[in-house]
């Protein structure tokens, strides 16, 4: 329990799931992902008692100079708005969330804003955002006694539980479509321990497949379907608000595939706002990959289309590439929550995006860099204000996908392509607009000069 003198803990009776349709409730200690009475999603819902806090922004401000860990990670700073756990030995932290916001000017100019922010969630321990959302799953899982624990992923919410189940001394068992996630990714699986189920069908097969073995026995599912994941996630935007010291920027963009993180981040905020931690709510902008564009497309349609999900998702930003996302009535609520909109971008606007965040010097793996298309695409259109005050979420690290961003950079990416360990056969090349192409020289100084000086005066003259 806290230890802290400003806050006390709300009981745990004011904690439940609940339904985010028939709003039917259950304990926190049922093992339940969607609701028993209708089959909706559910939400951890508290109770607090907001007159116990004297003031929630000093309380987490001070914990950014203690030396304990639950006051050093991201998530566990802000413990009072996530008071699901029964005692403080249960949490599985490695440090996670205390990422790194920059400024990024050329993405900025490249995107036709003013200003523009960068958080970078890909700075967390495995290299995504899924870590802020794993070290509560695994807690969660922890309360439980799991022993075992699964999902589905396209690559970073596999490699995560691989890493908090080997921290918690649990099994993971990981499921992911055969031969379709960066390397990165697959690598961190196999090298965290974890069971790698390499299913033959695409995410969503995977999904629907780890969903009924999570029903059927008691391996304990850790996808964004648990609420207790996205209770995590939702501190992304917090450590943002404080990062910016409590001012409320005019929007936070961010990719949408499974649409978990959108789903957090507007729970979380629209938390902090009841709670008055802060007096208004940013816009939640998810941007989609055209092939994988489900809810984009929705929200382009006229009020009363249903939901439609994507038969056949398309993308080369794999982390996204997502037709039947799991959380897209949370997403949706998100978005009328906060006045938000998603919109789509096309694989070369995804690809020189990335490209251009990395001459930031920040890089990002490409589902991330659907925020800057995104934002140039709405600026372009007039969608967007170039005064605004804009938060960019980078989900995920630049090493994560380096087949990607070599094959770009050597004019060599295409929307369609079968690779051996070579090319075989290829189809739509995409433009390298912004290519860096490592020179080949020999391994003589005089050689080398004669190129430097020729790429020195070249930059001299542009
Ligand atoms: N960006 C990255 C790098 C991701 O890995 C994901 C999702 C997203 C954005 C989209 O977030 O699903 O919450 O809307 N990756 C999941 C995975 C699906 O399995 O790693 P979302």
């Amino acid at each position: 329990m806290s230890t802290s003198p400003l806050v006390k803990f709300p009981a745990l009776s004011q904690v439940c799931l609940k339904c985010i349709r028939c709003e039917s409730t259950f304990d926190t200690a049922q093992n339940l992902y969607t609701c028993e009475k209708c089959g909706d999603l559910l939400d951890v819902s508290y109770e607090w008692n907001s007159r116990l806090v004297s003031d929630y922004r000093k309380l987490f401000d001070t914990r950014r100079a203690s030396a304990n860990p639950l006051d050093i990670s991201g998530v566990w700073r802000f413990r009072e708005l996530l008071p699901f756990y029964t005692s403080e030995s249960q949490i599985v932290t490695m440090f996670e969330g205390n990422t790194a916001m920059f400024d990024a000017p050329r993405s900025a100019q490249y995107a036709g804003l003013r200003q523009l922010r960068l958080k970078h969630q890909g700075l967390n321990p495995t290299g995504s955002f899924k870590d802020n959302g794993m070290t509560t799953g695994t807690t969660q899982a922890n309360r439980m006694r799991a022993r075992a624990v699964a999902c589905a992923s396209t690559g970073n919410t596999s490699a995560s539980m691989a890493a908090y189940a080997a921290r918690a001394g649990m099994k993971g068992i990981v499921f992911i479509p055969g031969g379709q996630i960066a390397y990165g990714k697959l690598s961190q699986s196999m090298d965290y321990g974890a069971v790698t189920l390499q299913i033959d069908g695409d995410f969503d097969a995977a999904m629907s497949i780890v969903q009924e073995i999570a029903r059927e026995t008691d391996i304990y599912l850790l996808n964004s379907i648990n609420p207790f994941r996205l209770e995590g996630q939702k501190t992304i935007a917090f450590e943002m608000l404080q990062q910016l010291q409590w001012q409320v920027p005019d929007r936070v963009v961010l990719p949408g595939g499974n649409l978990g993180n959108s789903s957090a981040i507007g729970k979380g905020l629209k938390e902090m706002y009841s709670l008055g931690v802060i007096d208004r709510l940013p816009k939640i902008t998810i941007i989609q990959a055209e092939g994988a564009s489900p809810l984009a497309q929705y929200w382009s349609s006229p009020s009363g289309t249903p939901f439609k999900s994507v038969e056949k998702a398309t993308t080369l930003a794999t982390a996204i590439k997502i037709g039947n996302p799991v959380s897209w009535a949370k997403a949706i609520r998100a978005l009328e929550w906060t006045n938000g909109t998603c919109i789509s971008v096309s694989e070369q606007e995804i690809a020189d995006a990335k490209a251009m965040i990395g001459r930031d010097g920040i890089g990002c793996e490409p589902a991330s860099a659907t925020t800057v298309a995104g934002i140039r695409k709405m600026v372009a259109a007039g969608q967007m204000d170039p005064d605004e005050v804009v938060v960019g979420i980078l989900t995920g690290n630049v090493l994560k996908d380096p087949d990607y961003t070599i094959q770009y950079h050597l004019g060599e990416l295409y929307q369609k392509s079968e690779r051996r360990t070579e090319i075989v056969k290829a189809d739509s090349p995409l433009h390298s607009t912004f290519a860096n192409q490592p020179i080949q020289v020999a391994a003589d100084k005089k050689e080398i000069y004669k190129v430097l000086e020729h790429i020195l005066a070249e930059e001299h003259n542009n």
